[in-house]
């Protein structure tokens, strides 16, 4: 195996997602580096049809406060529709993660109350002093979804190879409003997700716990 490799499946295997965050921001320069480097991702035809704006203080504090109060007392409204069925092997899946999650947290299946406050941290954006705001231009058609997707890893790893911290969250894409009035999309672009950006609060619990896989042969099939 080569020495890269090894490298890549470090980073690889240290990557999470982060849902606390310290308040401290991170430079400009260091931030784009990290997105110069995603950057590189490939798409279809070289089409990079990613769209983002990622906010710095106090502007993140201003999308936050916004974000909340749609949460609170807007109806959902992604542009992309969030799936409504988790057939199994993914409803198991999902059930293990939202288990181990709460189980961090502490919160019991039917405490609603903490419940409703653990979902709210998501427009709270895990405090978290930037947010990417990750949009795909939808005359491109549903590839230039795989292409963002890709890019998404990329950025992930990068961020991780970095020591920074970060979380994606489709769960504000179900107010598009609020993220197009914030931070001026053009038009033809569809919001997808966002991504909470900083330094891990390493001490908080709701960091401690990793996400399972399966092994590799659920999903990819070698033939000869
Ligand atoms: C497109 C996308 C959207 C996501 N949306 C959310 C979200 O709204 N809230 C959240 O807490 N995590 C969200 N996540 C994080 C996933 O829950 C997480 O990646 C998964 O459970 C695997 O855990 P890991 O990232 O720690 O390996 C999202 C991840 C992706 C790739």
């Amino acid at each position: 195996m080569s020495a890269d490799l090894a490298t890549l499946e470090r980073v690889l295997g240290a990557r999470k997602s982060v849902r606390a965050f310290l308040p401290t921001p991170v430079p400009r320069e260091r931030l784009a580096r990290v997105f110069a480097a995603a950057q590189r991702a490939p798409s279809w035809c070289n089409t990079q049809p990613w769209r983002v704006v990622v906010t710095e203080p106090p502007r993140t504090d201003v999308v936050r406060d916004a974000l909340v109060a749609a949460a609170r007392g807007g109806l959902p409204s992604p542009d992309v529709p969030f799936p409504m069925d988790y057939p199994e092997p993914y409803l198991a899946h999902r059930r293990a993660c939202g288990f181990a999650l709460y189980g961090a947290m502490g919160i019991a299946r039917d405490d609603k109350s903490r419940r409703y406050d653990a979902w709210l941290r998501n427009y709270q954006i895990f405090d978290a002093p930037h947010l990417a705001v990750v949009g795909v231009d939808r005359r491109l058609g549903p590839y230039a979804l795989i292409d963002v997707g890709v890019w998404l890893g990329q950025l992930l790893a990068a961020f991780t190879a970095d020591g920074l911290a970060a979380c994606s969250m489709a769960s504000i894409a179900a107010y598009p409003k609020v993220l197009r009035e914030q931070l001026g999309f053009a038009p033809e672009v569809d919001l997808l997700f966002g991504i909470a950006i900083g330094l891990e609060d390493e001490a908080s619990p709701i960091n401690q716990f990793r996400t399972a896989r399966d092994p590799v042969e659920a999903n990819v099939t070698f033939l000869a």
